[in-house]
Order: structure tokens, then sequence, then C-alpha cells
């Protein structure tokens, strides 16, 4: 199949272009780069060193002998994004390219509203490019668990059934997001369900779970096909930043409490997941949703595996409970259904001691170039004037 790629220089977007690749897809990248801009703004960088876009695809081509087309363009020019869709007819398009870090979108006015505008504006071009130039393309679109924030009842994948005053609906599941990030989520998946309806658009909304792993049977293959490994206190994910933490020694940094439950999902499967809801496109006018995730834990539960595990090969690994720099609850029910993408096939990684310990043995091969004082949290959901400062304080236990 033809399938666009937008945002196909990032964590995930990289590796899933090599998968498809590998698979035989005919991969065309599009990417403004902005999240090597944003290394640049905080001083951040992936702590495995990542090849240049170029690079990557040259490499890629002289190890596989398989071509992936790309162009740097950034979704919110709509002639842009339309010149991709008109020239290359995607049959399938895998979404991506947004701004991602709740942290990021939370600095401060101007990060909120370029987050908001990159995401939903984006968003809003790629559904009227697909509607004039590709109006059979599937759009498989990234959303997050985070959409729906913690309620106290089941979440359910996208929809539920609702019995009020003598009748009932199938409804949107209600969204109670924690950032504005995870609102700019929330309007694409509002703007993607319209379109659905009144252009017979097709598309999969998948709200994924916080994705672990760095590496895959692709990115293995030459140094130059890695894909990002980020730490920092504004990009570095939960279990990723733990594996890294204990990797230096630095105790894991749990915020608050610590009983703050969400979806994880490995490197692997979230790619398998991707290559499925291709293979079984939504149907014309269809707006379905897949909770992408195969496990939930707690930040405790996750600190206490790998707290165990680093100990196992010697290091000095403890965690620590540090203020938490978010808004949300720390202490809630979750119990989160995702069994659609099992009933298209997927069959899940599940994180284990092995899996810990070969994300645990990758960060030690890159120790000596962490930056302890990216770590520490210094944005704060409460005050509108944050600033990513660097500090040298560390955390005290
Ligand atoms: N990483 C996770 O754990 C996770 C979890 C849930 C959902 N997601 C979603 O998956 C998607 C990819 O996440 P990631 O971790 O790979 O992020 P990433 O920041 O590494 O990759 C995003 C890519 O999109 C590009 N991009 C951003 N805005 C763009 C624009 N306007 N035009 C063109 N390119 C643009 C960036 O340059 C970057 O290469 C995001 O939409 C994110 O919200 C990620």
């Amino acid at each position: 199949m033809r399938i666009l790629i937008l945002g196909g220089d990032g964590y995930l977007g990289w590796a899933q272009s090599l998968y498809l690749s590998s698979k035989g897809h005919d991969i065309f990248i599009f990417d403004n780069l902005m999240r090597r801009h944003f290394d640049l703004e905080h001083n951040f960088s992936s702590l495995l060193p990542i090849a240049t876009l170029q690079e990557r695809v040259k490499a890629w081509k002289e190890v596989s002998g398989r071509q992936i087309q790309f162009r740097i363009g950034d979704t919110t020019d709509y002639e842009a994004i339309a010149a991709v869709f008109r020239e290359f007819q995607p049959e399938a398009v895998v979404h991506f390219a947004e701004q991602r870090s709740a942290p990021y979108s939370m600095i401060d006015r101007k990060h909120a509203v370029f987050t908001q505008v990159n995401n939903v504006v984006g968003t809003l071009n790629v559904l009227y490019a697909i509607k004039e130039f590709t109006p059979a393309c599937h759009l498989v679109k990234l959303g997050t668990m985070g959409e729906y924030g913690t309620p106290n009842i089941d979440i359910e994948e996208g929809f539920i059934e609702i019995h009020h005053k003598g009748r009932s609906d199938i409804l949107p599941y209600p969204k109670q997001p924690n950032s504005f990030y995870h609102l700019s989520k929330v309007h694409d998946s509002h703007n993607i369900m319209f379109c659905c309806k009144i252009w017979g658009i097709r598309s999969t909304d998948l709200n994924q779970g916080i994705v672990y792993g760095f590496e895959t049977d692709e990115t293995v293959l030459d140094p130059r096909l890695a894909t990002r490994m980020d730490y920092d206190q504004v990009y570095g994910t939960a279990l990723n930043r733990f594996c890294i933490q204990a990797s230096v020694d630095y105790p894991l940094t749990v915020y608050g409490q610590g009983q703050q439950t969400r979806g994880y999902i490995n490197l692997r499967d979230a790619i398998r997941c991707i290559e499925l809801a291709i293979a079984s496109p939504a149907q014309e006018g269809e707006y379905r949703v897949f909770n992408q995730m195969t496990e939930q834990f707690s930040l405790l539960e996750l600190a206490e595996m790998v707290v165990k595990q680093a100990q196992e090969v010697g290091l000095h690994a403890r965690m620590v409970h540090v203020a938490n720099p978010r808004v949300e609850a720390e202490e809630h029910y979750y119990n989160a259904a995702h069994t659609r993408l099992i009933d298209l096939g997927l069959e899940p990684h599940l994180l284990s001691g092995s899996v810990l310990q070969s994300l645990i043995n990758l960060a030690i091969t890159q120790r000596e170039h962490i930056d302890p004082e990216l770590i520490v949290p210094t944005v704060n959901w409460r005050t509108t004037k944050n600033e990513v400062v660097h500090t040298n304080d560390g955390v005290s236990e």
C-alpha cells in the first residue's frame, strides 16, 4: 500500500516507517523536524544519537534495499500537505505529527497556544486534504489514553451506552483530560468524528497508552537507524525515564503518591497495532476508536519493578517521591478496556523482567551522555509563567 507517515522523523513515526517499509509498503514521510528544534530550544537531546532524516533514509536504503520518500513540511501549511496528498495519493495515512508533550503544553500561554494550533489546525488540514484529493484514504490518527482522564467507572473503547430518563444511546465516552496537550487530542477527535459523518471519511482514532522501549527489529540493524531515546522532564515518558534514571543511580522520580495508574504499551506492539489497523480499515464514513494499550500500572508499581531489576545488575537504584508538578488525582479507580486490537490479532509483548533488563542495559550503554539536570521536573501545572529550569539541586530523598 501507499502509506503516508506524518511525523515520520519522531520516536514512533521513524520506527513505524521502517517497520511498514520492511513489510513491502511504499512509505512517504512528511515531517517539519520540529521535534529536533524543541531539543535546541531547551537543550535536550536523544540519548541514543539520531542521524539526520536524510542520513536515516540513506542508511535504510543501504541496509534493506528499500526506498523511503520524504519531504520536510508542516501540516499547518495547507498547500504543503495538500501537495503530498495530490502527488502521492496515499491509501492510508498515519498521523503522528503533533506536539506531544503535556509538560511542554503547560510551560506558559505561548506553548499552550502553539500546541493547540499545531495539533488542531494540522489535523484539520489533513482532513481537508483527504476530502479533496484522496477521499477513500484511511486516516489512522494517534490520540492518547489521556483523553479520558481518570473517571470513577470503567473506560470503554471510545463509546459508551447511556440510559437516561427511559431512553438510551451509544455516545462518545466522556473526556476529562489533564493538560492543554491532551485537550488538543480531544479537539482532534471531535473534528475527525464530524468529518467522518459529513464527508464519509474513514478513520481509526488510536487512544494510545504510554509507549516504552527504544528498539525494533529494524532500528537495531544499523546505528544510523536508531529512534529517539528521551529522558528529560518534558519529553521523557514514565517507564523509559525510570530505566534511564536507574542506569545512572539517580533516584526514580515518582510524582506525588505514585498511585496514578495509566495504560502502557511496548514500542513493538505500538507499531504492530498500526499495521493491524491499516490491514482492516474503517468503513466509509466510519469513525472507530481503539484503546491502544496492553497493560496498566501505577507509577509506584513501575518504579518498584525497575528498582528490583536494576538492583539485580548491581545498580544502587531507589525511588523518591517528589512534589507532583501536575494537577491530577493521585489515588483513583482505573480500568480501561483494550480488546479491539487483540481481536484483530495483536499478540502483546508484556512487561517482564527481561524487557526491563534490556531497557536498563541499553540505558547503561549511553549513561555517560546523561545530564542529570534535565531529569528534575520544573514545569508546574499551577503556575502560568513556567520556565524549563535547569538545576543542579537534584532531588532530595
Ligand atoms: N510516545 C508516547 O508514549 C505516546 C503516547 C500516546 C500518544 N502518542 C502520540 O503519538 C504521536 C507520536 O509521538 P512521538 O512520541 O513519536 O512524538 P515525537 O515528538 O517524537 O514525534 C512527532 C513528530 O511529528 C513532527 N511534527 C510535529 N508537528 C508537526 C507539524 N505540524 N507538521 C509536521 N511534522 C510535525 C515532529 O517533528 C516529530 O518528528 C503523537 O501524536 C503523540 O501524541 C505518543
